[in-house]
């Protein structure tokens, strides 16, 4: 399913409000598990001393420490302007711009590397993306990609999200989801090779939300979803429901386990 222009214009846009009012707490709920999945996007893309990396839907710049931290030098972008702003203040003096992945700032052949976390399945034209980064590559270049597994394997989302839709009505998110990119591993490496990269590979990578309670959970959703407009009693409510969901999954080491996996792919330009 391809999306018209203005649905497409219609989709960004809401990606901007969501992603801007998620941008101030992200760092201490949802990058929390998107974390896990740093090592290996890197690994991927084989980031080290020296690689020039582009860090794509960078948030609050999640990649972007452990990346200068093995001697890359880092740029980013994101096209929520107060993730950005969030990237910024963490990562003072790296290059991070507001701009759509669509569209990429950047000239033909830049980088080494590209690395996109957990944004290809929130975007619009997820192809109009991966076209971008293979552009912005040097030939040979590496590209890795993580995006959330098939949601019925989701089962910290699944909890929040079930917690919500029992209290609440979601009358305010839009109808226009963005087009299912793929599902299984394969099918990302095919979608890799139909863009023109080669030597692809996917594979599901298990990470996992290890949660005390469901306070920072709750944070989360309430921006992700947009709970502002609810009342105070059913806030409250659906907090209870998150705390009281996670309080019966709480193992002996006082913290609830949430499974929630990822598919990392990866693939290179050719030469
Ligand atoms: C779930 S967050 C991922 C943040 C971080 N990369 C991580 O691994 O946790 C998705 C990010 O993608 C950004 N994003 C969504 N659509 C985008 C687009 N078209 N171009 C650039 N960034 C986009 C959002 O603003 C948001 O910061």
């Amino acid at each position: 399913m391809t999306l018209t222009e203005n649905e497409i214009a219609d989709l960004t846009r809401h990606n901007i409000e969501v992603w801007n009012r998620c941008a101030a707490s992200y760092t201490s709920n949802f990058e929390v598990l998107t974390r896990g999945a740093i090592a290996t996007l890197l690994d991927l893309a084989n980031v080290g001393k020296g690689t020039s990396l582009l860090d794509i839907g960078t948030g609050p710049g999640t990649l972007i420490g452990p990346a200068i931290e093995r001697g890359a030098r880092v740029s980013a972008i994101d096209i929520a302007p107060e993730m950005v702003d969030q990237a910024k203040s963490r990562h003072p003096g790296i290059d991070i711009t507001t701009a759509d992945a669509a569209s990429l700032p950047h000239s033909d052949a830049t980088f080494d590397a590209v690395t996109i976390g957990f944004c290809l399945h929130h975007v619009a034209d997820a192809r109009a993306v991966l076209s971008e980064a293979h552009r912005v590559l040097r030939p040979g270049g590496r590209l890795s990609f993580a995006v959330w597994a098939p949601q019925e394997d989701l089962q910290a989302f699944g909890l929040a999200f079930g917690a919500v839709v029992d209290i609440v009505e979601l009358g305010d998110v839009p109808d226009l989801q963005p087009p299912a990119i793929a599902t299984t591993p394969a099918d990302y490496e095919d979608l890799l090779t139909e863009m023109g990269f080669e030597q692809p590979s996917a594979r599901v990578l298990e990470l996992s939300w290890e949660l005390a309670d469901g306070s920072s959970m709750f944070v989360g959703f309430d921006g992700f979803l947009d709970l502002s407009d609810q009342s105070p009693d059913l806030r409250d409510a659906v907090r209870r429901a998150i705390d009281d969901q996670i309080s019966k999954r709480v193992e002996t080491d006082g913290l609830a386990h949430l499974p929630n996996p990822a598919v990392v792919a990866a693939a290179s330009k050719p030469r």
